[in-house]
């Protein structure tokens, strides 16, 4: 199949979040399926340029349309992690991509329903005939109506739509006059069924348009998918996924094992594996000692964090996990920023107040090569999100032999099993986790932990191993994403037969 993503980002290059590792760990995971797979990006100023070294401009100008005219776009391609990728550097007066950061622009809707209809004009103009066209998020949602407006009856009609929905959180929603500038007609889809947001009427929903207009809808996890079905988890949308549930799934993402992978990093101290933890101890002391650390009492616990501190990460009980831990006499590191304002102050002030202390430091900031020696050097690793998706730092920590202690919600349902959950066959328990997102909840779940790993030396050896082991790659998943494009195709031949 010819497989095209059409998204916002996508890691190395330019990525923000897990939606930039989940285009390029599937992609891939296709291409070692043979799938001819191709990535479209907007072309920002901001970007890792150096990940895609053979970068050059094409011979081509794609025209396309936006606010009654035409636009040049100058077209680049280049190849990252392997796959080949298109990037759209469109010639408007706005500098849609030349911001210096990815989001957060009083015009996104604007930049991205440029890109979006550019993206869909490349495809055209170029002569793609793409069997899938997969898009990601509000950025790119507006893929799916616009095919369907415009391009199905241009003759680009062969591609059936995916869209993947990474967080409900974010619809990308604006009044309804907005959906003009690409040339959806705003009459058309303003409606109810279509577009309209269900609780603002004089708006339209993004989401909700690529939910009503895909052939294939997805999110990242199979407990997700059910949350958002309910009125409490859905924000608005659950009667709208209800409605389209014969074509709604979750498939848990899955994570690169060859980026993360304790024996082959480069970023990490020393290299270890399931069968010799003997390294994950040193990099326990390396950090101690980069981080100025105590590292006397050698039995403590070191318990990781890496997040955005954003409410849905739940960074009220991260904080409660900072003083916990140290009652309970262990080590905290947390690396991590914040996008919103009094939430990176308030963990300053906390990073401060910590800032001699021998067993906590915060590292209030986004650092790639620190994140693997933490992942690397600890024990335990706390994700007790209020929602989430799927989440891949749990999976991340278990592959370095780092234990999760997790909520139940979302993807880290679908992948963190309580140790003491009967109900779970044992070779699948790998960590601790908690119900209610209240400090007693988490205090349950960490006093277990800490029990676990005093007491138990040998269990807690053993679990990190079995932890160590699980099978976390892209490859079930992109199984189950190539099932469901290829019934889709079929159906859609078999329709047209
Ligand atoms: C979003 C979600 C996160 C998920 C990621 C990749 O960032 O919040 O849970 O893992 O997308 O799908």
């Amino acid at each position: 199949m010819h497989i095209i993503h059409i998204a916002a980002e996508m890691a190395p290059v330019a990525k923000v979040g897990g939606l930039g590792d989940v285009v390029s760990g599937l992609g891939k995971a296709l291409q070692r399926k043979e799938h001819l797979v191709e990535v479209i990006l907007p072309k920002y100023d901001c970007m890792q340029y150096d990940h895609v070294p053979d970068l050059k401009a094409l011979d081509v100008v794609i025209e396309s349309y936006f606010d009654g005219r035409l636009f040049k776009n100058k077209i680049w391609a280049g190849t990252v992690e392997g796959l080949p990728v298109y990037f759209i550097e469109p010639h408007h007066p706005a500098k849609f991509f030349w911001r210096g950061k990815y989001y957060g622009e009083h015009d996104d809707f604007k930049r991205f329903s440029f890109f979006s209809r550019a993206a869909l004009e490349l495809l055209y103009q170029s002569g793609k005939r793409p069997d899938i066209i997969h898009c990601h998020d509000w950025q790119t949602a507006f893929v799916a109506p616009l095919y369907w407006d415009i391009y199905a009856t241009k003759g680009l009609n062969s591609a059936r739509i995916c869209f993947t929905c990474h967080n409900f959180e974010h619809q990308g929603t604006a009044p309804a006059s907005e959906l003009a500038s690409c040339g959806l007609d705003v009459h058309q889809m303003n409606r109810p069924d279509r577009m309209q947001d269900n609780s603002a009427h004089d708006k339209v929903n993004t989401v909700k348009g690529a939910i009503v207009f895909s052939n294939i809808v997805t999110t990242v996890s199979p407990t997700y998918a059910q949350e958002v079905c309910t009125a409490e988890g859905g924000r608005g949308l659950h009667q709208t996924l209800k409605s389209c549930s014969k074509k709604f799934v979750g498939i848990l993402n899955g994570i690169d094992i060859d980026a993360w992978n304790p024996s082959t990093d480069k970023y990490i101290s020393v290299q270890y594996s399931a069968d010799d933890l003997r390294g994950k101890a040193e990099n326990k002391d390396a950090i101690r000692e980069q981080l100025k650390l105590s590292w006397s009492e050698g039995s403590r616990p070191l318990v990781g964090c890496i997040t955005r501190l954003v409410p849905q990460k739940g960074v009220h009980l991260i904080r409660h996990a900072i003083y916990r831990t140290v009652e309970l006499g262990g080590q905290f590191v947390l690396l991590g920023s914040s996008p919103v304002p009094h939430i990176q102050r308030e963990f300053e002030d906390i990073a401060k107040h910590f800032q001699n202390h021998s067993h906590v430091r915060l590292l209030l900031r986004y650092d790639d090569a620190l994140s693997h020696l933490i992942y690397a050097a600890s024990d335990m690793f706390i994700i007790p999100s209020m929602f989430e998706p799927c989440g891949l730092t749990q999976m991340i920590a278990m592959r370095y032999g780092s234990v999760p202690i997790a909520r139940k919600t979302g993807g880290l349902n679908d992948s963190v099993f309580d140790v003491d959950d009967n109900m779970i066959p044992v070779q699948y328990q790998n960590g601790f986790t908690f119900v209610t997102p209240d400090e007693q909840g988490l205090n349950s779940a960490m006093e277990r932990a800490f029990q676990y790993y005093i007491k138990n030396p040998k269990s807690w050896q053993q679990l990190v191993q079995k932890d160590m082991r699980m099978d976390f790659s892209w490859d079930s998943s992109a199984s189950q994403y190539e099932e469901l494009y290829e019934k889709s195709v079929a159906r859609a031949r078999a329709a047209a037969r």
